[in-house]
C-alpha cells in the first residue's frame, strides 16, 4: 500500500453541509473496518444475525451516500459508532464496502 492516501474531500457546501461532506471510500479497507466493527451484529458476510439485519437486501435506492448517513446517524437499535469508534475515513470506507455488497444481492 502506498503510504499516501488520496482523500478527495467532496465538500460541496450544500444545504446539509458538514453532514453531507463525504470522502471517497476505499471498499477494500472498508472490509476490514466492517469485520472489526460491524460483523458481530450483521455477520461476517453481512447476511445478518439475531442482532442486526442482512445488508444485502438494502433497497436499490440505497447508494453509498445514503449508507454513509445511515452509519453516521443510525436509527436505534443500530449503535452510533461515529465519532467514538469510527473515523470519518472509516465511515466512507465501510460505506463503499457495503455499497459493493448491497449491489451484489
Ligand atoms: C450492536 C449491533 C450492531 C452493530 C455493531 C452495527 N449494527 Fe448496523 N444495525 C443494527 C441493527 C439492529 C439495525 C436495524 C436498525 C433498524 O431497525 O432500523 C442496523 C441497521 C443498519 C443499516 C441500515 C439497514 C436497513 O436496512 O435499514 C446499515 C446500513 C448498517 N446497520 C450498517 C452497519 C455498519 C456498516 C456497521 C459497522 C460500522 C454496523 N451497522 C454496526 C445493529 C448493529
Amino acid at each position: 500500500m502506498a503510504g499516501l492516501a488520496l482523500l478527495l474531500t467532496a465538500c460541496s457546501g450544500h444545504a446539509s453541509g458538514e453532514r453531507a461532506g463525504m470522502i471517497r471510500g476505499d471498499g477494500a479497507r472498508g472490509r476490514s473496518v466492517y469485520l472489526e466493527r460491524c460483523a458481530a451484529c450483521h455477520g461476517a458476510e453481512a447476511r445478518g444475525t439475531r442482532l442486526g439485519p442482512s445488508l444485502h437486501a438494502l433497497a436499490p435506492s440505497w447508494n453509498e451516500k445514503r449508507i454513509f448517513v445511515a452509519i453516521e446517524e443510525p436509527e436505534a437499535p443500530m449503535p452510533k459508532l461515529y465519532p467514538s469508534q469510527l473515523t470519518r475515513r472509516d465511515l466512507a470506507d465501510v460505506a463503499a464496502y457495503i455499497d459493493g455488497i448491497a449491489a451484489d444481492k
